[in-house]
């Protein structure tokens, strides 16, 4: 994730300071790093492509003049990660300087208009259009606040920015919309940043900027606006305990219930993707004889999900193949014919990268869907879509599995639409619901986690779970019952419920906690059954329904409600409950689970 760091000082450089700041961001990920400093008439900028120690060694980045600049981590997601691309980026007249961390949709559309107006690009980034409107509001008169202020008024999506000018030497103005960000005040400077630890060793007094807000820092003084309309708005410093550690993590005592709790964000970027990328993919898609969906772990299991999407909204028969078996099960049916769908957060899983040499030697088209620009992945897709979710640092994936499920249930619907599998109304409605999932999750996330919590007491100590749900919820099964074993190190059996009469049953005894994810969908009876039989067989049954749903709850020992979502897109809230689920069960048991024992984030061995 980009990592934003700008300040002013009453004296000395900045560029010190900036400079071990963002090695304090560095826990983000990144793949580039600049600086840009302000001194007399001109701006000063140092970046480029790699580690901030060996861009130092080659730059020096302690030497720049000037009290006033503006830095960034760049974690690539429009363009790769290249000197170019990376942060910060000037206008065509070298007045402005914007770092920038977040998606603006409507990039494409801008840049063209600004071209049209004469301007110059350099990067690929959708953050470059930031400093030629605002070098076009400067050029008009206007001061840098009301020139910031209209750019943004034409930008749509999500930001933490901070801008500097030649023309107002001593001023920084940054804003904020949904990208978080952060003001800091000292004796010697103000602040601003992605997150704290950037800045605590500075200062401990901090302003959490809200979304639609935006702040003029000079070196004694810090005015804060809405953007709107332009209201001032006062609001008191927080003084912050915390250590650089628990800063990185926002105050949550692991990365991973951080990134759980990131998922709205996450979800919210998941539905930003470029239009284009999502239409070539969906025609490639289109044209395959035969569609294989590849991936490892949780990733396979999102892509489990897809196939019974691709299925109910386009008619499409597409196979979900765990990327180790897919040469031996599949390789030799793979033609020219052969659609190849590769799905993997780190964009480096040693399996699945093998499995798309293979198929590519036998001229199959490759897609890839990721989390990571540069990846080995996205450099040998035909065609690739970057999920937007963020560097997840935890080893279990969370945040990356809905958005990756997010992504595909929208290439699923364009599919539909593409090849007139339903009607309009069918669209919308489903259009309409996964507009509304980030807002679903952050509701589950505020309501649900006392109720989980609560139940990770009550369960912890089982030393096994069935996890079992019909339909699309399969996939959900599977993906709870990841999370809790990876973590937890507790042996668990995950199962399409109709198949638990075929064998699973029989492990069944008095108080083997039974998971059953029953959304109201076309499998909801058939699962009823199911519970009976486990009841039957003195299972206690722990039910994820949805809200109000009686029948399941008067079957049920325990509950966890979930608010109503289209069928099709039921995995992405029904699974939030099960991390937070496995979480608090790994806590209870005195387990760390963003470090699960022989487990790597990234598996990249054979
Ligand atoms: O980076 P990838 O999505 O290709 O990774 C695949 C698996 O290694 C990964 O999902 C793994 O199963 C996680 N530990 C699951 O939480």
């Amino acid at each position: 994730m980009c990592g934003i760091v700008a300040l002013t000082l009453k004296e000395g450089n900045a560029s010190p300071l900036l400079h071990s700041a963002l090695k304090r961001l560095e826990y983000r990920g990144y793949d580039s790093a600049g600086i840009a400093t302000l001194y007399g008439e001109k701006i000063f900028v140092k970046k480029d492509a790699g580690k901030i120690d060996e861009i130092h060694a080659r730059l020096n980045f302690d030497n720049m003049p000037g009290s006033v600049g503006v830095s960034h981590t760049r974690w690539s997601t429009h363009g790769a990660p290249t000197r170019e691309n990376a942060h910060p980026h000037l206008d065509c007249k070298n007045t402005v300087a914007v770092v920038h961390n977040g998606v603006i949709e409507n990039f494409l559309e801008l840049k063209e208009e600004l071209m049209d107006r004469g301007h110059r690009f350099v990067s690929r980034t959708d953050t470059e259009v930031i400093s030629h409107l605002v070098e076009e509001g400067l050029d008009a008169g206007e001061n840098l606040y009301n020139a910031t202020v209209n750019a943004l008024r034409r930008l749509r999506g999500s930001y933490a920015l901070a801008i500097i000018s030649t023309r107002e030497p001593n001023k920084i103005v940054c804003a904020r919309n949904e990208s978080p960000l952060v003001l800091g005040l000292s004796d010697s400077g103000t602040f601003c940043a992605s997150d704290i630890p950037a800045i605590l060793p500075y200062t401990n007094k901090i302003i959490i900027l809200n979304n639609g807000e935006l702040a003029v820092l000079e070196a004694d003084n810090i005015i804060i606006k809405r953007i709107s309309d332009g209201v001032t708005l006062s609001r008191e410093a927080k003084v912050i305990e915390w250590s650089i550690e628990q800063a990185e993590k926002q105050g949550y005592p692991h990365f991973m219930l951080k990134e759980i709790h990131e998922q709205p964000t996450s979800l919210r970027n998941a539905l930003r993707l470029q239009e284009q990328y999502l239409d070539l993919i969906t025609t490639f898609l289109d044209r395959g004889e035969k569609i294989f969906l590849l991936a490892a772990g949780t990733s396979h299991y999102a892509c489990i999900a897809a196939s019974y999407m691709f299925s109910k909204l386009a008619r499409l028969a597409t196979y979900p193949v765990v990327s180790s078996e897919f040469i031996e099960n599949y390789g030799d049916s793979i033609g020219i014919d052969t659609v190849v769908l590769a799905v993997s957060q780190s964009g480096e899983t040693y399996d699945t990268l093998k499995a798309v040499d293979y198929a590519r030697m036998r001229a199959a088209t490759i897609l890839g869907i990721t989390n990571v620009v540069g990846s080995t992945l996205t450099r040998v897709s035909r065609a690739y879509i970057v999920q937007q979710s963020g560097p997840e640092i935890g080893v279990a994936a969370t945040k990356s599995y809905t958005a990756q499920v997010l992504v595909l249930a929208q290439l699923a619907l364009k599919l539909a639409k593409m090849r007139g599998k339903l009607s309009q109304d069918e669209i919308d409605e489903v259009k309409a619901s996964l507009q509304r999932i980030p807002e679903t999750v952050e509701n589950i996330l505020e309501k649900r986690e006392e109720k989980v919590k609560e139940l990770a007491r009550k369960y912890a100590k089982e030393k096994t779970f069935l996890f079992l749900g019909r339909g699309i919820s399969t996939a959900t099964a599977l993906e709870g019952r990841l999370k809790l074993l990876e973590i937890s190190y507790k042996p668990s059996l995950a199962y399409p419920a109709g198949e638990s009469k075929h064998g699973p049953i029989s492990v069944v005894e008095d108080g083997t906690p039974t998971i059953f994810i029953c959304p109201n969908d076309e499998t909801r009876k058939d699962i009823i059954g199911n519970m009976m039989e486990m009841k039957a067989r003195g299972a206690k049954i722990i039910s994820l329904c949805e809200e109000g749903d009686q029948k399941i709850a008067d079957l049920s020992d325990d509950i966890i409600e979930v608010p109503k979502v289209h069928p099709i897109l039921s995995p992405i809230p029904y699974i939030i409950p099960l991390q937070l689920l496995a979480y608090y069960i790994a806590v209870e048991n005195g387990l760390d689970p963003d470090k699960p024992r022989n487990l790597a984030k990234s598996v990249t061995v054979p």
